[in-house]
């Protein structure tokens, strides 16, 4: 019996997953420069967490949520993570890790589960790389956070992305701002899809957001939230732009960016590229001042960020110099005192860190070195009987085609060797 993968679910395969672990490791390497620090947070948290700290009426906690009742007899409804800002966060609280050191800044990597409607770049269980600095307000640490994200890109070779920048306000002025939106698109309240209709009241700005084509038309003119800032956000965004013009990074504002969350305020952003088709957001993020505070923590400002792995890797394509690596050695062996000398062998040569692949079939000889070629190794080891008998084998260099003769007991050096010098 067959059985396939759930639609949206994914498995990432040889020949993909190098790209994968190239991303990651780039990832590693620039959050080290950055000084962050990893944290693993589960997978499944208390529904609560995800309806208070990404707002109930936001798409994914309305209907893209894996939730489900715990096996506890109490029924308490669970979640699988769509997003990591509140775990991590969660975890920063119940850890007081404010207690030791307020500014924290960690990354995180793995997968995130929304029920939305798989396509190109958009599946159900996806990979975030994520980070969040904790601790600091200053538009300093939001330029940083973008000159990380630029500098990321350009190690994995990543061209053609750009950075949508916005300001959301904060609880001083975005109070004025929604109060005149609101009003705005009660006048175009019959040009609106239902679900604008509906959420509108709870939450106006999000119909700045809607891809319907009817509600991008009715809000062409709707007010800015950039004329709306008070001295203290409009200060703050200037210096993050200022920043990063300081720095040569590139970007666009986009007063209609909102983000798909409620717990943004201030700097929100998002890298997009127009080779990903509807979803073209490859990394985004922002400030959430009030989210700490929120989740039972002191107040603590926050900013950060999440890249799509599936997105990134899309854009990134497969690369041979990606691949996994070759066999350093390929053992071809006919007969059977040459496939019992084998295992421990090859055994010895593995813990010396000489990487080996053998037959364990009793195959031609032809065809072993048919597959020595598939796997592309760099060498092949020819034994028999015969070389059993006389303690002698061949090693031959599968790219040269050169062929030499060595004892097998010095094997291990001649191959280190030749390692070394090819
Ligand atoms: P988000 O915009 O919901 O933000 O997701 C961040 C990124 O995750 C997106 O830009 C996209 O690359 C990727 N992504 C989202 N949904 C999917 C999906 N269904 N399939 C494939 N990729 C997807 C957040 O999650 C925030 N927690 C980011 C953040 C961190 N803000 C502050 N700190």
């Amino acid at each position: 019996m067959k059985i396939s993968a759930i639609k949206g679910f994914a498995d990432i395969l040889p020949g993909e997953i190098e790209t994968w672990q190239f991303v990651e490791e780039k990832a590693r390497a620039v959050f080290a420069l950055y000084n962050f620090s990893e944290v693993r947070i589960p997978i499944v948290e208390k529904t609560e967490l995800f309806s208070r700290s990404l707002g109930e009426t936001t798409d994914i906690v309305e209907k893209e949520m894996y939730t489900f009742a715990d096996q506890d007899g109490k029924g308490a409804l669970l979640t699988l993570r769509p997003e990591g800002t509140a775990g991590v966060v969660r975890a920063y609280v119940e850890a007081e890790l404010y207690q030791t050191e307020p500014v924290r800044k960690l990354f995180y990597l793995g997968p995130m589960f929304r029920r939305e409607r798989p396509q190109k770049g958009r599946l159900r269980q996806f990979y975030q790389i994520g980070a969040e600095a904790l601790g600091r307000g200053d538009p300093f640490v939001d330029a940083e956070v973008l000159l990380l994200l630029r500098d990321f890109f350009s190690l994995v070779g990543l061209d053609g992305v750009i950075l949508e920048l916005n300001s959301l306000g904060c609880v001083q002025c975005r109070p004025r701002y929604r109060k005149d939106l609101l009003a705005f698109l009660k006048e175009r309240e019959d040009k609106l899809c239902p679900n604008c209709r509906r959420r509108m009241e709870r939450n106006p700005l999000r119909v700045l957001d809607c891809k319907e084509e009817a509600c991008r038309e009715a809000t062409r003119g709707a007010p800015s939230i950039l004329d709306y800032l008070c001295q203290d956000c409009r200060d703050h965004f200037e210096t993050v732009q200022q920043l990063l013009r300081d720095s040569g990074v590139d970007y666009k504002l986009n007063p209609r960016m909102v983000r798909g969350l409620d717990y943004y305020c201030r700097t929100t952003f998002e890298w997009t590229s127009d080779r990903l088709g509807s979803q073209n957001a490859v990394a985004a993020g922002g400030r959430y001042d009030g989210l700490v505070e929120d989740l039972g923590g002191p107040p603590t400002p926050g900013i950060g960020f999440a890249m799509g792995v599936e997105r990134l890797v899309l854009l990134l394509g497969a690369k041979e110099s990606r691949q996994a690596p070759r066999p350093d050695l390929y053992v071809a062996c006919v007969g059977s005192a040459a496939r019992s000398w084998v295992i421990p062998a090859v055994h010895k040569l593995r813990q010396k860190g000489i990487s080996v692949e053998m037959d364990g079939e009793e195959r031609s000889l032809k065809s072993q070195m048919r597959r020595a070629d598939k796997l592309k190794a760099q060498f092949v080891l020819i034994m028999g009987d015969e070389e059993i008998k006389t303690g002698k084998g061949i090693l031959r260099h599968m790219d040269t085609k050169e062929q030499l003769e060595v004892s097998l007991r010095g094997l291990e050096e001649a191959l280190l060797a030749r390692k070394v010098s090819h």
